[in-house]
């Protein structure tokens, strides 16, 4: 047992020395994690399997799983690259959250509460009564406020609760930051972040900060003047639209380069079929991110509290009022009717595809986490639809929509995993 902490050279001394083919083995497995080169060990082995009379194929198991990175970069740790991918899975998983917070923020109409933006200071909240009130004061200042507390007049602990819900989306946005950069930063400096990596990392720097932007960007069409007293002050759709989209986006990112990190290669031969099924999962993929895209112009334009019923709007499957905006194509993206048919249909064809290409990849050579992966996607997209419509049935509730958000989430990532799954092995 020596031998696991003990150099190449001596790893192999170990072999000659007529241990047992499994404690070589294992010893080999576990060497090969720890050490900055497997190749080297490897090529070493190649030359042990005469004297220990072990298949090379045996010997390179552990190879086997080693990562897509390991395979262009041997320079770097194998257990480095697993401390990196974990990290990237880490900061995909806190995305994850902000979306999930973002969405339960707008659902309790608490996103217009904090009216300016500042880097640093909004991280502190008001401190005490008379702080509280001025921020409360602020926040009357604008159309929401004005609206609302003429529905039912609205308290100060009202206004703490919306402040607190923006407040938690704003600081966890800050965290994601300081979860990436950080940690980042320290890799770089080891040299435990690979050369294609790199401009990855300064393309999620930019992405992160984008983000930021756009949700701040998104806030404040909500605090203009609304051109009529009866027009309910929310942000703009397109916007929202961005502002998901543009996270949907840094999330599948951050997903994709921890795979890239963290699972091994399937070893495919690229026939004519499983270059269509490659093809086509990228295509379900992009299906997936436009059904979500346009979903959040559903929300965007609180389009889920009209036609709440399934499979018709109403009584018709083509509603009359579809068209009543001039320009006609403004229909397209500002007529809640027409955005929600749009959601719909995008929907239902999406889980119809997907169903489409579970059945044509049935027979087809399918790595085992692929098979998997396809048979999730089906699955997955069938409880998304379905918490669509439960969503549209029950009139909006908070945790359904909340739900059928995350699931939208949940979706795209099987979806990125598949096709991470259908990647060639580089030349
Ligand atoms: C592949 C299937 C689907 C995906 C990926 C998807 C995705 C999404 C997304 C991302 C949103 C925006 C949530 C937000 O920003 O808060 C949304 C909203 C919505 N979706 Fe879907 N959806 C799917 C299926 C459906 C179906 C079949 C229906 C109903 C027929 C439906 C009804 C709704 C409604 C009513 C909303 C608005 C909820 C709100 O105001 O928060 N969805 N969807």
């Amino acid at each position: 047992m020596e031998c696991l902490t003990l150099p190449p050279k001596n790893l192999i001394k170990g072999f000659v020395h007529g241990k047992s083919h499994s404690t070589i083995l294992q010893l080999c497995t576990r060497q090969l994690r720890t050490c900055r080169n497997p190749y080297q060990i490897l090529n070493k082995g190649n030359k042990l399997t005469s004297k220990l009379n072990l298949p090379l194929s045996r010997l390179i198991q552990p190879l086997r799983q080693t990562t897509t990175i390991s395979k262009t970069n041997p320079e770097i740790s194998l257990r480095a690259q697993k401390i990196v991918g974990g990290w990237l899975i880490g900061c995909a998983g806190m995305c994850f959250g902000a979306v999930i917070l973002g969405g339960v923020t707008r659902l309790t109409e608490s996103g217009l509460s904090m009216v300016d933006w500042r880097l640093l200071k909004d991280m502190k909240p008001p401190q005490n009564l008379q702080e509280w009130e001025e921020e409360f004061e602020k926040y009357k200042q604008f159309p929401e406020y004005k609206y609302v507390n003429a529905q039912h007049e609205m308290s100060l602990s009202d206004f703490k609760f919306i402040f607190y819900m923006e407040y938690g989306h704003r600081m966890w946005g800050r965290l994601i930051g300081l979860a990436f950069l950080l940690p980042g930063a320290y890799f770089l400096k080891k040299g435990w972040i690979s050369k294609g990596m790199k401009p990855r990392m300064l393309a999620l720097t930019a992405l992160l900060g984008f983000q930021g932007f756009l949700g701040w960007y998104m806030v404040k069409s909500g605090l203009e003047e609304k051109q009529k007293e009866t027009d309910i002050p929310r942000v703009s759709q397109y916007r929202l639209a961005s502002h998901l989209g543009s996270a949907f986006i840094l999330y599948s990112l951050f997903l994709w380069s921890g795979f890239t990190h963290l699972l091994p290669y399937n070893k495919i031969e690229f026939t004519k079929e499983m270059r269509r099924i490659k093809g086509m999962a990228h295509g379900m993929k992009a299906l997936i991110f436009i059904t979500a895209i346009s979903g959040a112009f559903v929300a965007g334009l609180d389009a889920g509290l009209t036609y709440n019923s399934w499979p018709k709007m109403a009584d018709r499957w083509i509603p009359t009022d579809m068209w009543n905006i001039d320009p006609k194509w403004k229909n397209i993206f500002e007529n809640p009717t027409f955005v929600q048919f749009n959601h719909r249909h995008l929907a239902e064809s999406t889980v119809l595809l997907i169903a489409g290409f579970w059945w044509m990849c049935r027979k087809a050579p399918l790595p085992p986490r692929a098979r998997m992966a396809v048979n999730a996607l089906l699955a997955m997209s069938i409880i998304q639809a379905s918490l669509g419509i439960t969503t549209l049935l029950t009139y909006v509730p908070t945790p359904v929509a909340a739900t059928h958000q995350s699931g939208s989430l949940v979706l795209l990532s099987i979806a990125v995993w598949l096709t991470h799954e259908l990647r060639r092995i580089p030349k």
